[in-house]
C-alpha cells in the first residue's frame, strides 16, 4: 500500500464517493447524510476506497465498505475498517452493525459476527440501510466494543 493517505470526507468529496458506491452495486441511501462519517482512502487524486460510521448514540451502523478494484488484496479494506472502528471506539460507541449481501466472511476477523436482524439495536434499525436498502437476505453482524 504505497503512498495511500487517510482523511475524513468533505461536502466536496460526495461526487466521488457516491461513483465508487454506484460502481460498487453498494447503497447510496443515506449515506450523504451521515458523511462525516466517511474515511476516505486516497493515492493521489484517486480515491482508492472508503468505509463509514452512521452514528446512534452509542451505537453504530458500519457501511460503505469499499475498496476500488486496483487497490484489492493490499489491506486497505482491512485498515479503512480498522480506522472506522477506532473512531466508534474513541467517540464511546458501544454497538457497531452492519448488513452485508457480499462480505459476511470479511467482517469476522474485526470481531464481528452474525445476529438476528431484530437484535440490532432500535436507534440503528431507523438508519435507511435497514428501512429497506438492504435486501431481507442481507446478513446482519454486530460488534461489541469494550
Ligand atoms: C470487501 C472489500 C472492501 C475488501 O477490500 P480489500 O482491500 O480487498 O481487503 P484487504 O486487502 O484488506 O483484505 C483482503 C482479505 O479479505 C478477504 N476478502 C476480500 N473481500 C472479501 C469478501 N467479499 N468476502 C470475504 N472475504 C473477503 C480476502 O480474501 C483477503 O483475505 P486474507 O487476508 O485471508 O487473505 C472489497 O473486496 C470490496 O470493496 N468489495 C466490494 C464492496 C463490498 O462488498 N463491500 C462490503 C459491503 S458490506
Amino acid at each position: 500500500m504505497k503512498d495511500i493517505t487517510f482523511r475524513a470526507a468533505v461536502a466536496g468529496d460526495w461526487a466521488q464517493i457516491s461513483q465508487l458506491l454506484r460502481d460498487n452495486d453498494l447503497p447510496l441511501d443515506g449515506a450523504e447524510m451521515h458523511l462525516n462519517g466517511f474515511i476516505l482512502a486516497y493515492q493521489g487524486q484517486t480515491l482508492a476506497g472508503c468505509a463509514a460510521l452512521e452514528r446512534y448514540d452509542r451505537a453504530a451502523l458500519l457501511r460503505s465498505v469499499v475498496t476500488r478494484k486496483a487497490f484489492r488484496g493490499l489491506g486497505l479494506g482491512q485498515e479503512l475498517v480498522r480506522h472506522v472502528l477506532d473512531m466508534a471506539r474513541s467517540e464511546g460507541i458501544r454497538d457497531v452493525v452492519l448488513l452485508t449481501t457480499t462480505a459476511d466472511k470479511f467482517f469476522p476477523r474485526f470481531g464481528f459476527s452474525a445476529v438476528r436482524r431484530e437484535t440490532a439495536p432500535d436507534a440503528v434499525k431507523e438508519s435507511a440501510e435497514f428501512q429497506g436498502a438492504c435486501p431481507d437476505s442481507a446478513i446482519t453482524m454486530q460488534l461489541k466494543l469494550e
